[in-house]
């Protein structure tokens, strides 16, 4: 008999039917929106795998309706909508999907990275207002990247891309990161600061921490305050990361010059948050990883993790 497992939202065709081969799928057919919450409950009392989104709260609550679960396979490389600990204490793997979007979440940060110095969403609405009369000399000027420096909050993979790209751009690398990466300074030439002199030197200071208790609003009014008034904040990681009220605050009293965020506290962003008011925000709805041929590698090495996981062998990728 072929193990049942759920998969919480409509994925590829082709990602299903491989699934398909090996397990009993259940699959809620809704692509854009998430299965509500007692749905889930129900149907996670007789299977043996999940394939979750972000948008999936497995909590210890969830566990207790799923005795037979073997494997919670996140389509995601973040993996804070599950409870680790839970999953770990009874012997539950929990998989991710690193690596297959490094890249693609890179550029997307550097995309708004410039979007923001360069004030494209604004410039772009200027025209469509009809705004545009003349040429001016200080008309919609932004800050320069090039030649600039830029602090990366968390080093791993996807950090180590976005210092590639920064090289690029001539700009001075400085990051923080719990375990100093000596290998990655001598390949690229970057350099290891505290967090202090990190936020108080860069001009952009970019997020790409794992969420965890310990990084719960770790830019906060404290922070933000050590940054230049000119420096700008990019957030790709997770929205918790950043106390939202103290960034609104900074931005609105100039502490800071601008914020490129494509994640929020609460997802989605409510459409009246304070953030949305202001024009040297750019906002974006979590779509770091969101180009086509990534979000299928994503698919497929859940797939392949969750298949794993269910059929006895070692998932390529576990987390516990
Ligand atoms: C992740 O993988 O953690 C992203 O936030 C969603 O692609």
């Amino acid at each position: 008999m072929k193990p049942k497992i759920l998969i919480t939202r409509k994925i590829a065709d082709e990602v299903v039917s491989k699934i398909s081969e090996v397990c009993e799928v259940d699959m809620w057919p809704d692509e854009e929106r998430p299965i509500p919450r007692e749905i889930l409950e129900k149907k996670v009392e007789d299977i043996e795998g999940i394939f979750c989104l972000i948008t999936e709260t497995i909590d210890e609550k969830l566990l207790n309706n799923a005795p037979k679960l073997k494997v919670i396979s996140n389509m995601a490389v973040g993996h804070n909508n599950i409870d680790i600990n839970v999953a770990k204490e009874r012997g539950i793997t929990v998989t991710n999907t690193p690596g297959v979007l490094t890249e693609t979440t890179a550029d997307l940060t550097f995309a708004l990275l410039m979007a923001t110095s360069r004030r494209i969403i604004e410039a772009s609405n200027f025209i469509r207002n009809g705004n545009w009369k003349a040429w001016a000399p200080m008309q919609l000027t932004g800050q320069d990247v090039f030649g600039t420096t830029i602090g990366i909050i968390g080093m791993g993979r996807i950090g180590e891309a976005v210092a590639r790209r920064a090289k690029g751009f001539d700009m001075k690398v400085l990051y923080y990161n719990r375990n100093r990466k000596h290998d990655i300074e001598e390949m690229l030439g970057v350099h290891y600061t505290d967090m202090d002199t990190l936020l108080q030197q860069s001009d952009f200071v970019v997020i790409m921490a794992p969420y965890t208790p310990e990084t719960n609003n770790l830019i906060s009014h404290r922070e933000l305050s050590l940054m230049k008034n000119s420096a700008i904040l990019i957030n790709t990681a997770r929205g918790g990361i950043v106390d939202e009220d103290a960034l609104y605050q900074a931005l609105k009293n100039n502490g800071i010059w601008a914020a490129g965020l494509d994640v929020f506290a609460t997802e989605p962003v409510p459409f009246d948050h304070p953030l949305l008011t202001l024009p040297n925000v750019v906002t974006l709805p979590h779509i770091g990883s969101a180009s086509i041929r990534t979000r299928i590698k994503m698919a497929h090495l859940a797939a392949d993790n969750l298949i794993n996981g269910v059929t006895g062998k070692i998932p390529a990728h576990v987390v516990v």
